[in-house]
């Protein structure tokens, strides 16, 4: 199928292209995961995350159970966005109800010991996983790839394991020497890592800043900001036409910044930013993607609904893509994005 032609019939793709789509389309981030009984039975069978992330047939399984359950308008491959650092050769587990274990990088030696070229063969399989994907998803389904941005990625990398507010990270962004080298290999492996999974199929890329909210200004543009442009800049020039999301989360008012430096096509929202800020502000020089807080969802009923019709009714009219401001819970339950996407689909753009 030709590339025009594939743009006509997904939705998704559409609203990258301007034209007019009736109904935003919608998918949620952490659409996969362990809110849904079908992922928990294959997790219990994988030993293991990681393991799971690199059996592209269980990978491949788990990205499809919510389109079927819910026919989301796009896939998101199931991965991990700390695949990067375990590629690069540094120590990365998961375990169970705690998250995140990494050995934690502490000195120069440490960075200059990740390994670049050892990387895109490690991650084989996940690309292997797109592969599959892009033939197994429904026609008119977006896939979507992704990556953690390289400050959020350098977070876990720096602190070992996920934090409430980054001390030795944060010591790293104000000092400068460390991070700079990190993030500088960090800023390659994201570029390398996002160019491969298009080579397989991936339609979109989103790249998220989990932590992109505890820096300050200055720390935010150098750390947030500019490796951003950077890997913006590389895909545009090495496979143009693949429209990119970022998801700068708690970037407050630099979401202005960050749309006009970075040059990305579309910017997910958390749940915190006003909506009629965006509308005026973002929407004309990108696509809007979010932002139901991720509690309601959880909460479902009247509250729900409500604050999606607000939602709709304030980003509805332009460029806009339905989604979560952050990832789905695990206590979500499963009727309650039956629910949401039932109300997304009954909304007409005048
Ligand atoms: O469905 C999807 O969205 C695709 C898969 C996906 C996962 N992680 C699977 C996952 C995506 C896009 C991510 C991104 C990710 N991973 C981010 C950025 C987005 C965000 O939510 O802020 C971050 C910061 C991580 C790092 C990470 N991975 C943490 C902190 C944890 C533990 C917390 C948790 O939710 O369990 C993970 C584990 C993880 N990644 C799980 C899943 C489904 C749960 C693992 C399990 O089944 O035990």
């Amino acid at each position: 199928m030709t590339e025009s032609k594939a743009s006509q019939i997904k939705p998704l793709l559409r609203v990258f292209s301007g034209e007019h789509v009736e109904t935003p389309p919608v998918w949620l981030m952490r659409q996969a995961g362990r809110y849904l009984p079908e992922y928990r039975e294959i997790r219990s069978k994988a030993g293991g995350f990681l393991r799971m992330c690199y059996a592209p047939e269980m990978a491949e399984e788990v990205t499809l159970q919510p389109l079927r359950r819910f026919g989301m308008d796009a896939a998101i491959l199931f991965s991990d966005i700390l695949v990067v650092p375990d590629g690069l050769g540094q120590s990365v587990s998961f375990r169970e109800g705690e998250g995140p274990i990494l050995e934690p990088l502490t000195s120069m030696e440490d960075i200059k010991r990740l390994r670049l070229d050892r990387m895109t063969p490690h991650l084989r399989p996940v690309y292997e996983t797109v592969h599959r994907l892009q033939a197994s998803i429904p026609e008119t389904t977006t896939l979507i790839g992704f990556a953690g941005a390289p400050w959020t990625v350098a977070t876990y990398m720096i602190e070992g394991a996920g934090s409430k507010d980054y001390p030795t990270a944060r010591r790293w962004a104000f000092e400068g020497a460390l991070l700079s080298a990190l993030i500088e290999i960090l800023t390659e492996a994201t570029s390398r890592h996002l160019l491969s999974q298009i080579d397989e199929g991936a339609e979109v890329v989103q790249i998220f800043d989990t932590w992109s909210g505890v820096l300050p200004e200055p720390e935010f543009r150098r750390w947030v900001i500019a490796p951003f442009a950077k890997i913006v800049e590389r895909i545009r020039r090495e496979r143009p036409g693949v429209p990119i999301i970022g998801f700068p989360r708690g970037a407050g008012l630099l979401y202005q910044a960050f749309v006009a430096e970075t040059g990305v096509d579309g910017i997910g929202l958390d749940p915190t930013v006003p909506l009629d800020w965006a509308a005026k502000t973002l929407q004309p020089h990108c696509v809007l993607q979010g932002n139901l807080d991720p509690m309601l969802l959880v909460l479902g009923g009247r509250v729900m609904e409500e604050r999606i019709d607000v939602i709709l009714t304030s980003l509805g009219q332009g460029r806009f893509i339905f989604n979560l401001g952050h990832g789905i819970v695990p206590q979500t339950p499963p009727e309650h994005v039956i629910a949401l996407i039932q109300r997304l689909r009954a909304f007409k753009r005048s």
